[in-house]
Protein backbone atom coordinates (compact mmCIF):
# COMPACT_ATOMS: atom_id res chain seq x y z
CA UNK A 1 0.00 0.00 0.00
CA UNK A 2 0.83 3.46 -0.95
CA UNK A 3 1.54 6.24 1.94
CA UNK A 4 -0.21 8.79 2.26
CA UNK A 5 0.29 12.41 0.61
CA UNK A 6 -1.76 14.16 2.98
CA UNK A 7 -0.14 14.30 7.07
CA UNK A 8 -4.29 15.01 8.07
CA UNK A 9 -5.18 11.65 5.84
CA UNK A 10 -3.68 8.86 7.88
CA UNK A 11 -3.90 5.32 5.80
CA UNK A 12 -3.46 2.10 7.95
CA UNK A 13 -3.76 -1.61 6.96
CA UNK A 14 -4.83 -4.39 8.99
CA UNK A 15 -6.18 -7.55 8.25
CA UNK A 16 -7.57 -7.21 4.80
CA UNK A 17 -9.43 -3.51 6.01
CA UNK A 18 -7.78 0.03 4.84
CA UNK A 19 -8.44 2.52 7.21
CA UNK A 20 -8.63 6.23 6.37
CA UNK A 21 -8.76 8.48 8.92
CA UNK A 22 -9.42 11.98 8.59
CA UNK A 23 -7.66 13.74 10.92
CA UNK A 24 -7.20 17.66 11.37
CA UNK A 25 -9.16 17.79 14.39
CA UNK A 26 -8.19 21.78 15.42
CA UNK A 27 -9.96 22.69 12.39
CA UNK A 28 -13.00 20.29 13.07
CA UNK A 29 -11.51 17.94 10.23
CA UNK A 30 -12.60 20.09 7.30
CA UNK A 31 -11.09 18.82 4.38
CA UNK A 32 -8.38 20.87 1.84
CA UNK A 33 -8.02 19.55 -1.61
CA UNK A 34 -4.63 18.08 -0.43
CA UNK A 35 -7.03 15.94 2.03
CA UNK A 36 -9.27 15.11 -0.78
CA UNK A 37 -6.43 13.89 -3.34
CA UNK A 38 -4.97 11.65 -0.39
CA UNK A 39 -8.35 10.11 0.35
CA UNK A 40 -8.98 9.71 -3.69
CA UNK A 41 -5.44 7.83 -3.84
CA UNK A 42 -6.18 5.73 -0.87
CA UNK A 43 -9.36 4.55 -2.36
CA UNK A 44 -7.73 4.05 -5.85
CA UNK A 45 -4.68 2.59 -4.23
CA UNK A 46 -6.85 0.25 -2.33
CA UNK A 47 -8.71 -1.19 -5.45
CA UNK A 48 -5.38 -2.51 -6.82
CA UNK A 49 -4.48 -3.89 -3.77
CA UNK A 50 -5.06 -7.63 -3.16
CA UNK A 51 -3.98 -7.35 0.09
CA UNK A 52 -7.01 -4.49 1.13
CA UNK A 53 -11.06 -5.97 1.01
CA UNK A 54 -12.75 -3.40 2.45
CA UNK A 55 -12.04 0.58 2.98
CA UNK A 56 -13.01 2.29 5.78
CA UNK A 57 -13.43 5.96 6.61
CA UNK A 58 -13.21 7.45 9.64
CA UNK A 59 -12.71 10.88 11.79
CA UNK A 60 -11.27 11.23 15.07
CA UNK A 61 -13.21 9.92 17.48
CA UNK A 62 -15.73 12.62 17.81
CA UNK A 63 -15.79 14.25 15.03
CA UNK A 64 -16.19 13.05 11.40
CA UNK A 65 -15.73 15.83 9.05
CA UNK A 66 -17.25 19.67 9.16
CA UNK A 67 -17.10 19.33 5.46
CA UNK A 68 -14.92 21.27 2.47
CA UNK A 69 -12.61 23.63 4.01
CA UNK A 70 -14.30 26.62 4.20
CA UNK A 71 -11.19 28.87 3.34
CA UNK A 72 -11.04 26.64 -0.22
CA UNK A 73 -14.82 28.14 -1.68
CA UNK A 74 -13.42 31.88 -0.97
CA UNK A 75 -9.82 31.68 -2.34
CA UNK A 76 -9.76 29.00 -4.90
CA UNK A 77 -13.86 28.94 -5.88
CA UNK A 78 -12.50 27.13 -9.85
CA UNK A 79 -15.24 24.00 -9.51
CA UNK A 80 -13.64 21.87 -12.09
CA UNK A 81 -13.66 18.41 -12.54
CA UNK A 82 -10.23 17.53 -12.42
CA UNK A 83 -10.10 19.41 -8.96
CA UNK A 84 -9.51 16.99 -6.16
CA UNK A 85 -13.09 17.19 -4.84
CA UNK A 86 -13.91 15.75 -7.76
CA UNK A 87 -11.94 13.19 -8.01
CA UNK A 88 -12.96 11.87 -4.32
CA UNK A 89 -16.32 11.93 -5.22
CA UNK A 90 -15.62 9.97 -8.18
CA UNK A 91 -13.23 7.56 -6.62
CA UNK A 92 -15.82 6.52 -3.55
CA UNK A 93 -18.64 6.44 -6.36
CA UNK A 94 -16.66 3.83 -8.08
CA UNK A 95 -14.81 1.88 -5.29
CA UNK A 96 -14.71 -1.44 -6.46
CA UNK A 97 -14.42 -2.74 -2.77
CA UNK A 98 -16.82 -1.84 0.06
CA UNK A 99 -16.49 1.26 1.92
CA UNK A 100 -17.80 1.60 5.70
CA UNK A 101 -17.56 4.64 7.31
CA UNK A 102 -17.56 5.47 10.67
CA UNK A 103 -19.25 8.15 11.84
CA UNK A 104 -18.57 10.43 15.23
CA UNK A 105 -19.45 13.61 16.34
CA UNK A 106 -20.76 15.93 13.60
CA UNK A 107 -20.85 15.25 9.62
CA UNK A 108 -21.24 17.66 7.42
CA UNK A 109 -21.67 19.03 3.63
CA UNK A 110 -19.30 16.32 1.95
CA UNK A 111 -19.59 14.69 5.57
CA UNK A 112 -23.04 13.83 4.98
CA UNK A 113 -22.79 13.05 1.19
CA UNK A 114 -19.85 11.10 1.24
CA UNK A 115 -22.08 8.90 3.39
CA UNK A 116 -24.83 8.16 0.14
CA UNK A 117 -21.73 6.37 -1.65
CA UNK A 118 -20.59 4.11 1.61
CA UNK A 119 -21.82 0.30 1.35
CA UNK A 120 -22.53 0.20 4.82
CA UNK A 121 -22.49 3.43 7.84
CA UNK A 122 -22.13 3.04 11.13
CA UNK A 123 -22.64 5.97 13.52
CA UNK A 124 -22.07 7.07 16.85
CA UNK A 125 -25.50 8.20 19.33
CA UNK A 126 -24.88 11.52 19.67
CA UNK A 127 -23.42 12.15 16.36
CA UNK A 128 -25.57 14.56 13.34
CA UNK A 129 -25.75 15.03 10.03
CA UNK A 130 -26.33 18.66 8.18
CA UNK A 131 -26.83 18.81 4.41
CA UNK A 132 -26.76 23.08 4.67
CA UNK A 133 -26.04 23.73 0.93
CA UNK A 134 -28.86 26.08 0.68
CA UNK A 135 -28.20 27.72 3.93
CA UNK A 136 -24.63 28.54 2.33
CA UNK A 137 -26.21 29.53 -0.71
CA UNK A 138 -25.45 26.97 -2.51
CA UNK A 139 -27.19 23.68 -4.09
CA UNK A 140 -26.31 19.88 -3.44
CA UNK A 141 -22.94 17.84 -4.47
CA UNK A 142 -20.86 14.54 -5.07
CA UNK A 143 -24.20 13.15 -6.32
CA UNK A 144 -26.51 13.81 -3.27
CA UNK A 145 -29.41 15.21 -5.21
CA UNK A 146 -29.39 11.72 -6.96
CA UNK A 147 -28.32 9.52 -4.32
CA UNK A 148 -30.21 10.93 -1.57
CA UNK A 149 -34.01 10.71 -3.45
CA UNK A 150 -32.95 7.34 -4.08
CA UNK A 151 -32.11 5.91 -0.76
CA UNK A 152 -34.75 8.34 1.47
CA UNK A 153 -37.47 9.50 -1.01
CA UNK A 154 -38.52 12.77 -2.82
CA UNK A 155 -39.74 14.27 0.27
CA UNK A 156 -37.38 13.36 2.35
CA UNK A 157 -34.76 14.40 0.47
CA UNK A 158 -35.99 18.04 0.33
CA UNK A 159 -36.28 18.03 4.01
CA UNK A 160 -33.10 17.21 4.15
CA UNK A 161 -31.48 19.00 0.83
CA UNK A 162 -33.88 22.10 0.95
CA UNK A 163 -33.97 22.93 4.67
CA UNK A 164 -30.56 21.79 5.48
CA UNK A 165 -31.11 21.59 9.06
CA UNK A 166 -29.40 19.53 11.54
CA UNK A 167 -30.32 15.63 12.11
CA UNK A 168 -29.07 12.98 14.41
CA UNK A 169 -27.82 9.49 13.76
CA UNK A 170 -31.36 8.20 14.73
CA UNK A 171 -33.09 10.39 12.15
CA UNK A 172 -30.61 8.70 9.37
CA UNK A 173 -31.25 5.81 10.69
CA UNK A 174 -34.76 5.80 10.03
CA UNK A 175 -34.53 7.36 6.63
CA UNK A 176 -31.60 5.03 5.50
CA UNK A 177 -29.19 6.81 5.49
CA UNK A 178 -26.95 4.61 8.28
CA UNK A 179 -26.99 1.11 8.95
CA UNK A 180 -26.70 1.47 12.81
CA UNK A 181 -26.54 3.43 16.24
CA UNK A 182 -24.33 2.54 18.66
CA UNK A 183 -22.81 4.05 22.01
CA UNK A 184 -20.23 6.75 21.19
CA UNK A 185 -17.80 4.41 23.46
CA UNK A 186 -18.65 1.77 20.98
CA UNK A 187 -19.37 2.88 16.96
CA UNK A 188 -15.62 2.79 15.84
CA UNK A 189 -15.00 -1.11 17.22
CA UNK A 190 -18.00 -2.39 15.82
CA UNK A 191 -17.04 -0.48 12.55
CA UNK A 192 -13.93 -2.19 12.59
CA UNK A 193 -15.61 -5.52 13.52
CA UNK A 194 -17.97 -5.05 10.70
CA UNK A 195 -15.04 -4.35 8.25
CA UNK A 196 -13.08 -7.90 9.21
CA UNK A 197 -16.09 -9.39 8.99
CA UNK A 198 -15.96 -8.36 5.46
CA UNK A 199 -12.70 -8.74 4.91
CA UNK A 200 -12.75 -12.03 5.77
CA UNK A 201 -15.42 -13.17 3.15
CA UNK A 202 -14.37 -14.12 -0.20
CA UNK A 203 -12.84 -11.36 -1.82
CA UNK A 204 -14.52 -12.28 -5.76
CA UNK A 205 -17.85 -12.50 -4.10
CA UNK A 206 -18.20 -9.50 -2.09
CA UNK A 207 -17.07 -7.08 -5.30
CA UNK A 208 -19.13 -8.92 -7.27
CA UNK A 209 -21.86 -8.87 -5.37
CA UNK A 210 -20.91 -4.74 -4.70
CA UNK A 211 -21.22 -4.29 -8.56
CA UNK A 212 -24.43 -6.01 -8.98
CA UNK A 213 -26.50 -3.61 -6.01
CA UNK A 214 -24.98 -0.48 -8.17
CA UNK A 215 -25.31 -1.62 -11.27
CA UNK A 216 -27.32 1.26 -12.67
CA UNK A 217 -25.41 3.44 -10.87
CA UNK A 218 -22.07 4.74 -12.34
CA UNK A 219 -23.29 6.55 -15.26
CA UNK A 220 -26.09 8.59 -14.30
CA UNK A 221 -23.89 9.35 -10.78
CA UNK A 222 -21.33 10.66 -13.32
CA UNK A 223 -23.45 12.79 -15.21
CA UNK A 224 -25.28 14.20 -11.87
CA UNK A 225 -22.22 15.16 -10.53
CA UNK A 226 -21.13 16.99 -13.40
CA UNK A 227 -24.19 19.14 -13.33
CA UNK A 228 -23.99 19.56 -9.91
CA UNK A 229 -20.78 20.90 -10.18
CA UNK A 230 -22.00 23.71 -12.75
CA UNK A 231 -24.41 24.68 -10.26
CA UNK A 232 -22.21 25.31 -7.32
CA UNK A 233 -19.46 26.62 -9.38
CA UNK A 234 -22.16 29.88 -10.91
CA UNK A 235 -23.90 29.74 -6.83
CA UNK A 236 -20.37 30.10 -5.29
CA UNK A 237 -19.72 33.28 -7.09
CA UNK A 238 -23.19 34.98 -6.34
CA UNK A 239 -23.14 37.56 -3.38
CA UNK A 240 -25.07 35.63 -1.05
CA UNK A 241 -23.00 32.52 -0.67
CA UNK A 242 -19.58 34.87 -0.99
CA UNK A 243 -21.28 36.85 1.96
CA UNK A 244 -21.77 33.59 3.96
CA UNK A 245 -18.52 32.38 3.99
CA UNK A 246 -16.82 35.92 4.60
CA UNK A 247 -18.59 35.91 7.73
CA UNK A 248 -17.51 32.35 8.75
CA UNK A 249 -14.14 33.35 7.92
CA UNK A 250 -14.69 36.70 10.38
CA UNK A 251 -16.37 34.37 12.79
CA UNK A 252 -19.64 36.86 12.39
CA UNK A 253 -21.48 33.63 12.00
CA UNK A 254 -21.81 30.15 11.56
CA UNK A 255 -23.57 28.18 9.09
N1 LIG B 1 -13.67 24.95 7.05
C1 LIG B 1 -12.65 25.60 7.61
N2 LIG B 1 -12.47 25.71 8.94
C2 LIG B 1 -13.39 25.12 9.72
C3 LIG B 1 -14.49 24.41 9.21
C4 LIG B 1 -14.60 24.34 7.79
N3 LIG B 1 -15.58 23.66 7.20
N4 LIG B 1 -15.22 23.94 10.23
C5 LIG B 1 -14.60 24.33 11.35
N5 LIG B 1 -13.49 25.04 11.05
C6 LIG B 1 -12.53 25.64 11.98
C7 LIG B 1 -13.06 26.91 12.62
O1 LIG B 1 -12.84 28.04 11.79
C8 LIG B 1 -12.24 26.95 13.88
O2 LIG B 1 -10.94 27.40 13.56
P1 LIG B 1 -10.12 28.38 14.58
O3 LIG B 1 -9.95 27.57 15.84
O4 LIG B 1 -8.84 28.65 13.87
O5 LIG B 1 -11.00 29.58 14.79
C9 LIG B 1 -12.10 25.48 14.26
O6 LIG B 1 -12.32 24.74 13.06
C10 LIG B 1 -13.11 25.02 15.28
O7 LIG B 1 -14.40 25.34 14.80
P2 LIG B 1 -15.49 26.13 15.66
O8 LIG B 1 -16.45 26.78 14.70
O9 LIG B 1 -14.81 27.02 16.66
O10 LIG B 1 -16.20 24.92 16.42
P3 LIG B 1 -17.72 24.79 16.86
O11 LIG B 1 -17.79 23.53 17.64
O12 LIG B 1 -18.21 26.06 17.48
O13 LIG B 1 -18.53 24.61 15.48
C11 LIG B 1 -19.01 23.67 13.32
C12 LIG B 1 -18.26 23.51 14.64
C13 LIG B 1 -18.51 22.55 12.40
C14 LIG B 1 -20.51 23.56 13.55
C15 LIG B 1 -18.69 25.06 12.69
O14 LIG B 1 -17.27 25.23 12.71
C16 LIG B 1 -19.18 25.21 11.28
O15 LIG B 1 -20.33 25.51 11.04
N6 LIG B 1 -18.27 24.98 10.28
C17 LIG B 1 -18.59 25.19 8.88
C18 LIG B 1 -19.31 23.97 8.32
C19 LIG B 1 -19.58 24.18 6.84
O16 LIG B 1 -20.28 25.11 6.46
N7 LIG B 1 -18.99 23.32 6.02
C20 LIG B 1 -19.10 23.41 4.58
C21 LIG B 1 -20.21 22.55 4.13
S1 LIG B 1 -20.43 22.64 2.37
Amino acid sequence: MISSPDPHIIYQVSHGVLVLQINRPDKKNALTQTMYAALAQGIVAADKDDDVNVILIRGTEDCFTSGNDVNDFVKTPDSGTERPSVQFMKAIGHARKPVIAAVGGLAIGIGTTMLLHCDLVYAAEESFMQLPFTRLGLCPEAGSSLLLQQIVGHQRASELLLLGERFSAQKAREYGIVNEVLPAAGYLEHAMNKAHELARLPADAVQTSKALIKRNQAKPLDDIITTELTEFARLLQTPEAQAVFQAFLNKKSRA
